[in-house]
């Protein structure tokens, strides 16, 4: 759930690693810092905050030396402190190390280490591997030997990276991501390509059980047994190296931004992996789909649209429940997996709960080096660019649009997406931000608010109030319209605002007769539809498109509009308090 970094190499590596943690800080950000080797020694600063904020306060990019490490934390175990960030060095300061994941056996191997004489300074599992590491090299006096021992002594999932004394960098990983950087002056070991894109696009993705060892030797990798592996070098696809704001004030109004381009090229792009996809589906015996917050919402659109114009069913498990109750996952079926990241802990179990049910797994995933990728017997790729804004927005759409390639071809073109269409669609309700804005200023000190949709309408809802929650912080819900009697009205006075997602299609006048019951109690109305109405007391305008393509267009607005309010509000909305983008850990 954090962000791991080491470099090694001919460059001054503290700014190199800054540079690194600032694009990967959407992994995690309630800390970071950094260790370099110094002649003799290995230096170590770190602070709770942000990469800038804290590098502001200690100035971690002047630290010198030509081999370092690094780390952005979101905390599991232990508080957000200044002693709980890492890198942690070992008791005798000889070792300093980052970790990602979670050491599930660290409160033994620490007990057991403490009768040692090793002593712990944070309440961190990953500190544990510090200690482990040092024990280990004292009596063995070998760096590969000790890795060999402590991979086989650690339980759990990790990626570290350790900085040794003597200069060198040894790393393993373990279910949780680490890639080589293999640039002209230097090598890098990243938790994303992002950290080092600037200088290489040249990398080794390691694959599990396996460990690297950077010294004056160069480059060296084994498995967990101490075998010699080879890898190709690959190329990491260049526009990941799109990763700056541009003009925009925030990545998040940025991908908002991208959407007339992403929905076409997701679309566009997944078009053959659909057609399998199609055969896949159709000759299966269930149909589960699974994601994790707004992968899940996708996931609930698709059980829609393939129900209402294909006559498919399809079954959505939130990925986090399907390990309560793996019986769920019948013979000859298959799961369709949806992460953005491909990395969410929680969908990656899932697979695994699936696979020993003997289901084959489709993905759609927009990193096509993730696991989930990696383990999928067929990837659509969205093609939607490299998200940075932890509020999932461009990669919604881009799933929504495979979604609906898939539909289109289950149904025999019984709908037809024209990318084009949407795409203009799109850019008409991005074109004036104006009204949507003013609605953010409405809205700065309200405390709850609540999204109606009925059928497809009621995922989007869903996924409107993941947004508002994620970016404002405001207490937002999703209702399925009818619902709206058999409960919620006992919330509507004048205190609340309602969100009406009311397109021109056949939910338009129940929807329509739900608002009037909500108006009648008091509470302000925000429609958004192609069609006004006096009900609203804001009205935000969507352009009128074919009725099965709503749910592409009328989530923008949304989006937009928990952005503003976000800003409104002084909150971070790329990087929203307590959360992160990959939640690698369960
Ligand atoms: C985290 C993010 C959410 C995201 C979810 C699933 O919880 O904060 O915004 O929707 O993970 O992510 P995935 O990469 O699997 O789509």
């Amino acid at each position: 759930m954090c962000s791991i970094i080491g470099y090694y190499g001919d460059g001054s590596a503290a700014p190199i690693l800054v540079r690194g943690l600032k694009r990967m800080e959407y992994r995690g950000y309630d800390s970071v810092g950094v260790a370099t080797k110094d002649q003799q020694e290995i230096l170590v600063k770190k602070g709770v905050g942000k990469v800038s904020d804290v590098n502001n306060m200690l100035h971690l990019d002047t630290l010198p030396g030509h081999i370092g490490i690094g780390h952005t934390r979101w905390a599991t175990h232990g508080n957000v402190t200044d002693v709980n960030a890492h890198p942690h060095p070992s008791s005798s300061g000889k070792i300093a190390i980052v970790h990602n994941g979670i050491i599930e056996n660290y409160s033994e191997l620490k007990a057991d280490l403490e009768k040692r004489g090793y002593q712990f300074k944070s309440q961190t599992d990953s500190e544990v591997i510090a200690n482990l590491l040092q024990f280990n090299f004292d009596e063995l006096l070998d760096i590969k030997k000790s890795m060999i021992k402590t991979t086989s002594q650690l339980k759990g999932h990790y990626a570290f990276v350790a900085m040794f004394e003597s200069g060198t960098l040894a790393a393993a990983k373990y279910h949780e991501p680490l890639i080589i950087g293999i640039g002209k002056n230097g090598y890098f070991l990243s938790s994303d390509v992002l950290g080092f894109i600037e200088k290489t696009d040249d990398v080794i993705y390691l694959d599990n059980g396996e460990f690297v060892i950077l010294d004056r030797l160069g480059l060296q990798i084994f498995n967990f047994d101490g075998n010699p592996v080879k890898h190709q070098v690959t190329k990491v696809s260049k526009e990941f190296a799109d990763v700056y704001k541009g003009d925009y004030a925030h990545f998040t109004l940025k991908e908002i931004s991208e959407q007339p381009d992403t929905i076409v090229r997701a679309g566009e792009s997944s078009r053959d992996a659909v057609s399998n996809a199609t055969e896949f589906i159709r000759h299966a015996r269930n149909i589960y789909i699974t994601g994790s917050g707004t992968s899940y919402n996708a996931a609930l659109v698709a059980k829609y649209l393939w129900q209402k114009y294909a006559k498919i069913k399809t079954e959505p498990i939130i990925s986090s429940e399907l390990f309560f109750s793996p019986d769920a996952i019948e013979p000859n079926s298959i799961l369709i997996a949806i992460s953005q990241s491909g990395e969410s802990a929680d969908v990656l179990e899932a697979v695994n709960i699936a696979k020993k049910s003997n289901a084959k797994i489709l993905s759609i995933v927009n990193i096509l080096t993730s696991s989930l990728a990696q383990e999928s017997a067929l990837v659509m790729g969205m093609n939607c660019g490299p998200e940075i804004g932890v509020a999932a927005t461009k990669s919604f759409t881009a799933q929504l649009s495979i979604i609906y390639k898939i539909t289109e071809k289950l149904c025999d073109g019984c709908i037809k997406l024209d990318e084009r269409k949407i795409s203009d669609a799109v850019s008409r309700i991005l074109a004036d931000h104006t009204k949507i804005k003013e609605i953010a200023k409405e809205l700065r000190e309200i405390k709850d608010i609540y999204i109606l949709g009925r059928a497809v309408h009621y995922p989007i809802a869903s996924e409107s109030a993941l947004k508002l929650k994620e970016l404002t912080y405001i207490h937002a819900e999703g209702i399925p319209g009818g619902e709206l009697k058999h409960g919620p009205l006992a919330l509507m006075d004048s205190s609340v605002y309602v969100i009406i997602i009311n397109p021109n299609d056949h939910t338009y006048s129940d929807t329509l007769t739900s608002a009037r019951e909500i108006k009648a109690r008091g509470a302000k109305i925000i429609g958004i539809s192609d069609k006004p109405s006096d009900v609203y007391d804001f009205w935000i305008e969507i352009p009128a498109i074919d009725d099965a393509f709503y749910p592409l267009i009328e989530i923008i607005p949304i989006q937009l509009l928990a952005y503003y309010c976000a800003v409104e509000k002084n909150t971070d909305p790329d990087y929203p308090r307590n959360l992160a983008k990959s939640v690698t850990v369960k």
